[in-house]
C-alpha cells in the first residue's frame, strides 16, 4: 500500500497531464494556426512569381538583393497603387474574390517591363504562347494560398459590406491609416480595398502572399457574436 499510493498518485497526474496536453493540442488546433508539421503551406511558391509590392503598393521596388530599382532616367521605381478590386473584381459582388485571367496581365505585359525578366518572359509565354519555349498560351495555375475546408462557406461580399460601412470602419483589423484616411468618402464608408487587412495582412507589402489570420472557426464565430452576425452552424457549414 505504502507503495501503492504514490504510484497512484503520480499515475493520476500522468493521465492528467496526457489528458491536459490532448486537450491544449484540441483547443490549439481549433482555434489557432494550423501546425506547420502538418504541411500547412502558408506561402506557396507560384507559377510566376507575382508581386503585389509593384502593382498594389506604391513604395519603391527593390530587386532581388534589396537594392532600390530605378528606371531608365534614374528616377526610384515604384508600385503603381492598383486598387485591390482592379483584380479581384467580384470581392464586393459575390461569394469569391476572383484572381485576373492572364489576358489582364497581357494587356499591359505585352510592352511594359523588361524584355529580359524571366517572370515576364514566362508570362508572356502563358498569354502569348512561344513556340521557342514550347509553352502554349493558357491559364496560369496560381496556388491557392488561403482555402477553407470544403464544408465550410465563406461569402467576401457580405463582410466588405459590413467592415466599409460608415461607423463600422474601426472594426478593420490591421488598419492602413493612410489607405484609410485617402479611401474615406462623404458618408463615411470607406472604399473595399481598405477592408481586406481584416483577414489577409498588408498585401501590398508581400512579394509572395503568405496567410497572416489563422481564419479559425473560433476567429469567425467570435467577431459574429460580436457584431449581432449568425452564429447557427448552418450559417457557415453545408
Ligand atoms: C494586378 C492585379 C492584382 C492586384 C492589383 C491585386 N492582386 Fe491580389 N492577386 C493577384 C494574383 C494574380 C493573385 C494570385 C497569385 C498570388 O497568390 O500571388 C493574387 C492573390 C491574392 C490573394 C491570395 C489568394 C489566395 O489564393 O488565397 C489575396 C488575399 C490577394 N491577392 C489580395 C489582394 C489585395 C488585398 C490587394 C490590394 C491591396 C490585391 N490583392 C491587389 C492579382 C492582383
Ligand atoms: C496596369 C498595368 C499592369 C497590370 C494589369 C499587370 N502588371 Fe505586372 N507590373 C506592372 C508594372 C508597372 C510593374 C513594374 C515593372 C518592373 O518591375 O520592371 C510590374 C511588374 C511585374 C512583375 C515583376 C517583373 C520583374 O522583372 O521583377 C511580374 C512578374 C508581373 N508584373 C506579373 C504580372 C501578372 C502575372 C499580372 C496579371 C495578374 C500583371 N503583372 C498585371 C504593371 C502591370
Ligand atoms: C472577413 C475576412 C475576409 C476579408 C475582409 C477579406 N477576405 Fe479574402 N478570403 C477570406 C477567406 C476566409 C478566404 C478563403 C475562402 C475559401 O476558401 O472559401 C479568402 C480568399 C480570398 C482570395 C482567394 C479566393 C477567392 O475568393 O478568389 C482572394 C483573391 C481574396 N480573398 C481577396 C480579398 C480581397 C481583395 C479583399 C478585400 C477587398 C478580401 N479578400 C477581404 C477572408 C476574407
Ligand atoms: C470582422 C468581423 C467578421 C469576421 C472576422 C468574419 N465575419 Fe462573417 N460576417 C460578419 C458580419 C457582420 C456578417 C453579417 C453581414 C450582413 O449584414 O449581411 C457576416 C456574415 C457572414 C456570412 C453570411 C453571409 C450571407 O450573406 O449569407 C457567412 C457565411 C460568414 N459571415 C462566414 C464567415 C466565416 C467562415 C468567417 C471566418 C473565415 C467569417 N465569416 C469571419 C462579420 C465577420
Ligand atoms: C462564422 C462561421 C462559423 C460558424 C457560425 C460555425 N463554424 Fe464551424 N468552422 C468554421 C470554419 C471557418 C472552420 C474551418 C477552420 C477550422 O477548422 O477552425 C470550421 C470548422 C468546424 C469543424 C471542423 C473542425 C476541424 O478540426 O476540422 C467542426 C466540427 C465545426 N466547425 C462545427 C461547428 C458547429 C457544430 C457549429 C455551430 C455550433 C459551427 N461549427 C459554427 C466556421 C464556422
Amino acid at each position: 500500500m505504502k507503495i501503492l499510493i504514490p504510484v497512484l498518485a503520480f499515475g493520476g497526474i500522468g493521465v492528467t497531464a496526457v489528458l491536459g496536453f490532448v486537450m491544449v493540442f484540441i483547443i490549439t488546433a481549433w482555434f489557432g494556426n494550423p501546425l506547420p508539421v502538418f504541411g500547412f503551406d502558408q506561402s506557396p511558391v507560384q507559377p510566376i512569381a507575382f508581386p503585389h509590392t509593384a502593382h498594389a503598393g506604391s513604395e519603391q521596388l527593390v530587386d532581388a538583393e534589396g537594392n532600390p530599382r530605378f528606371d531608365a532616367d534614374g528616377n526610384p521605381l515604384t508600385g503603381i497603387g492598383l486598387d485591390c478590386t482592379f483584380c479581384h473584381r467580384t470581392v464586393t459582388s459575390t461569394n469569391v474574390a476572383g484572381i485576373p485571367p492572364v489576358e489582364t496581365c497581357i494587356t499591359c505585359h505585352r510592352v511594359i517591363g523588361s524584355t529580359q525578366s524571366e517572370p515576364l518572359k514566362l508570362l508572356r509565354a502563358m498569354g502569348l504562347g512561344d513556340e521557342k519555349l514550347g509553352i502554349d498560351a493558357g491559364p496560369i495555375q496560381w496556388k491557392r494560398v488561403h482555402r477553407l475546408p470544403d464544408h465550410v462557406r465563406f461569402v467576401h461580399e457580405a463582410h466588405i459590406r459590413f467592415l466599409t460601412a460608415p461607423g463600422n470602419t474601426d472594426l478593420i483589423v490591421n488598419r492602413d491609416e493612410a489607405a484609410i484616411a485617402a479611401g474615406t468618402n462623404a458618408d463615411g464608408s470607406v472604399v473595399a480595398a481598405v477592408a481586406c487587412s481584416t483577414c489577409h495582412g498588408d498585401i501590398k507589402s508581400q512579394t509572395q502572399v503568405a496567410q497572416v489570420e489563422p481564419l479559425k472557426m473560433g476567429h469567425c464565430v467570435d467577431c459574429h457574436r460580436k457584431n449581432d452576425a449568425p452564429t447557427d452552424c448552418t450559417t457557415c457549414h453545408f
